[in-house]
C-alpha cells in the first residue's frame, strides 16, 4: 500500500511524512515543486529508505500527477501543496491562484480519472485535502470560534485562493462522488518551519540581533497547534473521517501576537542568554501593519475530538519550548535557507 503526498518537502508536509514513515511501513511517494518554501533537506533523514520516493514536479502538471497514480496506485492522495504565506500573496498574488487554485483542479481532475478507473481499491480510496482556518474570515473579540459550520468570509488572496479551493473539493464529492475529506486547521508551529513565518523569524531575528517585528499593535490572535498535533489529526482524519466533510483542527491555544513574542523572549532569555545579560524583549520593534490584516482566529475542535476521538498531545507552553530547542540545535537549517533569495525577501518586505 502506498499514498501520495504533496507538498511534502514544505513545513507541515515534511512534518506528516517524517511521523508516517516513524510510524507506518506503508511507502509514501512525495511530490514538491520545491518552490522558495520546500526544502530536501527536510526529508534527509528519509535517504536511502526504500519506502519513500520523492518526486520533483507540480501539483498542476496533469501529465506528471496522472502518470504517478498510474504508477503507484495509490491508496490515498493527501494535498499539502499550497503557496502559504499571507504577505507574500498581498504583494503577489499570482502563484496562490496558479497554485491553490489552478493546482488543486488539475490534482482533483487526475484523481478523478484514475478513481474511476480502480477496481477493488475504490471504496477505499481517499483524497484528503489540508486547508486553513482562514478561510472562515476574521472574528470579534467575544465571537464564538469557528465551527465546521461557519461561513467562508476569506479576507487575503491567500485565503481567498485555499477558500476557492476548498468548494473546488466540495464539488468533486457532490458532483462525482470523489472521496474527499477536508482538514481546516488553525496556525502550526515547529521543527521545520520557514522563517518567513512569525515564530522562526522571532526566533532567527532574536538570535541573529536583529529587531523582533510586531505588525499593528500586535494585539492580533492566533490560535496555535504544534505540527505533529496536526499531522495526528490529519492521519486519524484519513483513517476514520465521515466522507465529504470538513473537520477544524486546532489546539485551543488562542494567543496574541505580543503574548507569542514575549513568550519566544523569555524562553531564549533563559535557553540562550544575550551576551550582554539583557533580554531580548528589547529588540521588539513595532512595524506597518499587514494590510487587512485578519485580527482573530479561533477553532472549535469539538467535531474532531466527539466524532474521531482526536486530541493534540502538546500545550502551547511545552511545544513552544520543544521548538525553540529545535532551532537552537539545527541553526545550520536556519542558515541554509536565511541566505540568497530569501534575503532579498526580508528587504523588500521589511524596508
Ligand atoms: P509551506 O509553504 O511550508 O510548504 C508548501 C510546500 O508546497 C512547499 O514544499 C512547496 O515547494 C510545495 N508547493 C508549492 N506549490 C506547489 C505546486 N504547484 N506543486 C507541488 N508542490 C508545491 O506550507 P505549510 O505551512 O507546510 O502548509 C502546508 C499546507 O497546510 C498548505 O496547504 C497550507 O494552506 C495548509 N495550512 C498551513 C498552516 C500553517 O500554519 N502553516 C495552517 C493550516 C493549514
Ligand atoms: O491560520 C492558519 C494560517 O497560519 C495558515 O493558513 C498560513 O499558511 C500560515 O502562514 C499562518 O498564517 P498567519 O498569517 O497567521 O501566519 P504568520 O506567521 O505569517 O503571522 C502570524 C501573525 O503574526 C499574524 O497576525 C501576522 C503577525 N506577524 C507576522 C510576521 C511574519 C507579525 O506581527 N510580524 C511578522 O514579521
Amino acid at each position: 500500500m502506498t499514498i501520495l503526498v504533496t507538498g511534502s518537502a514544505g513545513f507541515i508536509g515534511a512534518n506528516f511524512v517524517l511521523d508516517w514513515l516513524h510510524q507506518h511501513d506503508e511507502a509514501v511517494v512525495s511530490l514538491d515543486k520545491l518552490t522558495y518554501a520546500g526544502n530536501l533537506a527536510n526529508l534527509k533523514s528519509l535517504e536511502g529508505d526504500d519506502r519513500h520516493v520523492f518526486v520533483k514536479g507540480d501539483i498542476g502538471d496533469s501529465k506528471l500527477v496522472a502518470g504517478l497514480l498510474a504508477e503507484y496506485q495509490p491508496r490515498a492522495v493527501v494535498n499539502f501543496a499550497a503557496e502559504s504565506h499571507v504577505d507574500r500573496s498581498i504583494h503577489g498574488p499570482e502563484d496562490f491562484i496558479q497554485t491553490n487554485i489552478v493546482g488543486t483542479f488539475r490534482l482533483l481532475e487526475a484523481v478523478r480519472v484514475y478513481h474511476a478507473q480502480l477496481h477493488d481499491g475504490a471504496a477505499a480510496f481517499r483524497f484528503l485535502h489540508v486547508s486553513t482556518d482562514e478561510v472562515y474570515g476574521s472574528l470579534e473579540p467575544t465571537d464564538p470560534a469557528f465551527t465546521e459550520r461557519n461561513r467562508y468570509e476569506p479576507n487575503s488572496p491567500y485565503s481567498a485562493s485555499k477558500a476557492a479551493s476548498d468548494h473546488l473539493v466540495r464539488a468533486y464529492h457532490h458532483t462525482y462522488k470523489l472521496p474527499v475529506l477536508t482538514t481546516n486547521c488553525s496556525n502550526n508551529y515547529g521543527p521545520y518551519h520557514f522563517p518567513e513565518k512569525l515564530i522562526p523569524l522571532i526566533i532567527h531575528n532574536a538570535l541573529s540581533g536583529k529587531p523582533l517585528p510586531i505588525y499593528g499593535d500586535g494585539q492580533q490572535v492566533r490560535d496555535w497547534l504544534y505540527v505533529k498535533d496536526h499531522c495526528s489529526a490529519v492521519r486519524r482524519v484519513l483513517e476514520a473521517g465521515k466522507l465529504g466533510e470538513t473537520y477544524n483542527v486546532g489546539g485551543w491555544n488562542e494567543k496574541t501576537n505580543l503574548d507569542v513574542v514575549h513568550t519566544l523572549c523569555d524562553i531564549l532569555d533563559q535557553e540562550r542568554p544575550r551576551g550582554d545579560g539583557r533580554s531580548y524583549r528589547e529588540q521588539i520593534t513595532f512595524v506597518k501593519d499587514r494590510p487587512g490584516h485578519d485580527r482573530r482566529y479561533a477553532i472549535d475542535a469539538t467535531k474532531l475530538e466527539r466524532d474521531l476521538g482526536w486530541k493534540p498531545a502538546e500545550t502551547f507552553e511545552s511545544g513552544i519550548r520543544k521548538t525553540v530547542r529545535w532551532y537552537l540545535d539545527n541553526q545550520g537549517w536556519v542558515e541554509n535557507i536565511t541566505s540568497g533569495a530569501y534575503r532579498d525577501w526580508v528587504s523588500k518586505h521589511y524596508q
